[in-house]
């Protein structure tokens, strides 16, 4: 996690920082900092909070620079305050630098180091390494063979940038782990871990690769690897229009994105869904198709939100292409040695592209022979590229912490995946085929009529702010959507909410039912329903309050539940799409009513690029 921006061109460099980090705070959040080269030396403004904390400090300061180095940060290393936030001087304070990532070796390098006479102001394995870079550098080598020895030596994840005192005219960038961008403008140089701080100064961009090196000057760039080979640069053109990222009349961007969703789920059906001649065409998975088809298992890898999405889809696979599926977490996969048979393939589903554990688990998986593909939304990150094909989401970026129209995207994107194997495996009828293509193709529409019910569901919202627990059931398909119904309201609102198969709430969590715990149902009219309803009198006869998602029309639940939230009728398999949306908004309206930032909950991030 963390983000970083750096810059050196024409402009002045503070205030573009300052805005690009504003960008990434999605990233982390509770300290952040900035180096410029000012008075003939190295400046560095830190601050404990988010960067409009940083920003009110930096009145009638030495900023005044066209080169600097800003951060946003996720603590890992040292508690956030202003002495553990980045930049970091290096010993002499000629070398500034922002890093994210974690150095696994910096302790014993820390110890080298102190032998040698150096101490240390933070308890960061930043400040450690940049030390180190400055010791291998007062041999009388230059700054780019100083980074390249210290980064040949350190174990762990990085994205660096640097800053030299002795040259104002140079950047030094690299990565391994942890993403990087480099923008290329006229007689001007972008660094970030998105594109989001470039685009609105240029759309050429090189997507840095794992252990390469970019040195910047002012008039011209060039990327080497860790052995000092110069590398060709891929210059890409970046899609991704400014008003994607901002919040366009909307409170938040978690608002923005749940109201979006019609939209974002249109835009990942958009050339690949023909309900009218019954055609789906995945073109980012063409010479994986057999394989996936032919598959003896598939194992989903994910975590998060996008795990809850890959529990549909276990669901979906099972029920239409007949083919086992584990959905597995990356975090556990990876460390567990698990079994992976020829004939086996991995789908890996991330948001970001970058989540660590789920980068390691491909990685992994792909060691051991297996076939990856991905469902990712950030076009170009690391889990695109480390997949051998796959589907991005296409519903544009996500910046509220909270997943809200990724999950959907998934979803979205998993099911056609699932009916474009079964249709080629024969596992599903033509006309069921035909049935669920224009199921899906209307989504977007009975969407549209939930979130009609906003109004409600923040008086609904209302009555249910302060209590201490919720409980989220479901069951079938709309199992994972109390897992993730659940998850929403924690993130934001952190009140205690658990998700649970409705019929195992007998099994243990039946004992918290009193008149005080909320019990979010999702019933909506399937296969399940009468076993639904007689989890709701089980609940009502202990005194529990029930909320309940169900079906428009339906007359019984109503006359059980304390409240309810219709949603349109739709074919089961498809359900988690429509029935996730009032959750989203009941755990939006819920968290503000408390009080909370919900586009950037406490001690979280959106892109986790830590293990
Ligand atoms: C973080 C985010 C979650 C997300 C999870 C997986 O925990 O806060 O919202 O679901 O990472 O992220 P990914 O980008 O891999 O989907």
């Amino acid at each position: 996690m963390c983000g970083i921006v750096a810059y050196l061109g024409h402009q002045e460099a503070c205030p573009l920082i300052i805005k690009g980090l504003k960008r990434l705070e999605y990233r982390g959040y509770d300290s952040t900092g900035i180096s410029v080269y000012n008075d003939e030396q190295l400046q560095i403004y830190k601050k404990a909070g988010k960067v409009a904390e940083l920003e009110k400090t930096l009145k009638g300061k030495k900023i005044h620079s066209t080169i600097g180095i800003g951060h946003t940060r996720w603590a890992t290393h040292g508690e956030p305050n202003d002495v553990n936030a980045h930049p970091h001087y290096s010993s002499n304070k000629k070398l500034s630098i922002i890093h994210n990532g974690i150095i696994e070796n910096y302790s014993s390098l820390k110890k080298e180091l102190e032998v040698k006479g150096y101490s240390f102001v933070s308890d960061t394995d930043t400040e450690v390494l940049i030390t180190f870079i400055e010791d291998i550098k007062s041999h009388g080598i230059s700054l780019e063979s100083a980074v390249r020895q210290a980064l040949a030596t350190i174990e762990g994840a990085y994205a660096i940038v640097i800053m030299d005192e002795e040259n104002p005219d140079q950047l030094i960038a690299a990565r391994k782990g942890s993403p990087m961008v480099l923008g290329i403008g006229e007689g001007e140089f972008f660094i970030a871990s998105d594109a989001t701080p470039i685009v609105e100064y240029t759309d050429e961009v090189v997507y840095l690769n794992d252990e390469e090196i970019a040195v910047i000057n002012r008039d011209e760039f060039k990327i080497i690897d860790i052995e000092n080979i110069e590398l060709d640069p891929y210059i890409q053109k970046v899609e991704l229009e400014l008003d994607e990222i901002e919040k366009g009349g909307y409170e938040h961007f978690m608002l923005k994105e749940i109201f979006e969703q019609p939209n974002s789920i249109a835009d990942s059906m958009r050339g690949r869904l023909d309900a009218k001649n019954a055609r789906l065409t995945l073109g980012g998975i063409r010479e994986q198709a057999d394989a996936l088809a032919e598959a003896n298992r598939i194992i989903i890898i994910a975590c998060g939100t996008s795990w809850h999405s890959g529990l549909v889809a276990e669901y979906l696979f099972e029920e239409f292409c007949r083919i086992p599926v584990e959905v597995e977490y990356a975090s556990e996969f990876r460390y567990r040695n698990p079994v992976i048979n020829e004939g086996d393939v991995v789908i890996a589903i991330s948001q970001s592209g970058e989540t660590a554990d789920t980068l390691a688990a491909i990685e992994l998986a792909k060691s051991k022979g297996a076939i990856i593909l991905g469902v990712v939304n950030v076009v170009g990150s690391s889990i695109s590229r480390a997949s051998h094909e796959g589907a991005y989401l296409h519903t544009g970026p996500e910046i509220g912490v909270a997943s809200t129209k990724a999950f959907t995207g998934q979803l979205s994107v998993l099911t056609m995946i699932v009916l474009s194997v079964a249709q080629r495996k024969k596992t599903i009828t033509e006309s069921k085929f035909k049935e669920l293509l224009q199921e899906l193709e209307s989504i977007p529409d009975k969407i549209k009529k939930v979130l009609d019910s906003n109004d409600k569901i923040e008086y609904i919202s209302s009555l249910f702010k302060d209590a201490a627990n919720f409980l989220y059931l479901g069951r079938g398909y709309n199992f994972p959507v109390a897992l993730e119904g659940a998850l929403k309201l924690k993130e934001i609102s952190y009140i205690h909410a658990e998700g649970y198969p409705a019929a195992e709430m007998k099994h243990g969590p039946i004992a918290l039912i009193d008149e005080e715990m909320p019990v979010v149902f999702i019933a909506t009219r399937d296969s399940s329903y009468d076993k639904i309803v007689s989890n709701i009198q089980e609940v009502k006869a202990r005194k529990g309050m029930v909320i309940a998602i169900v079906t428009e029309g339906d007359v019984l639940i109503p006359k059980m539940a304390d409240h309810v939230i219709e949603v349109p009728r739709c074919d089961e398999a498809l359900m988690p799409l429509i029935s996730v949306i009032p959750l989203q908004l009941l755990s939006y309206h819920i968290a503000i009513m408390r009080g909370c930032n919900v586009d950037q909950p406490r001690n979280l991030a959106k892109s986790v690029t830590v293990e």
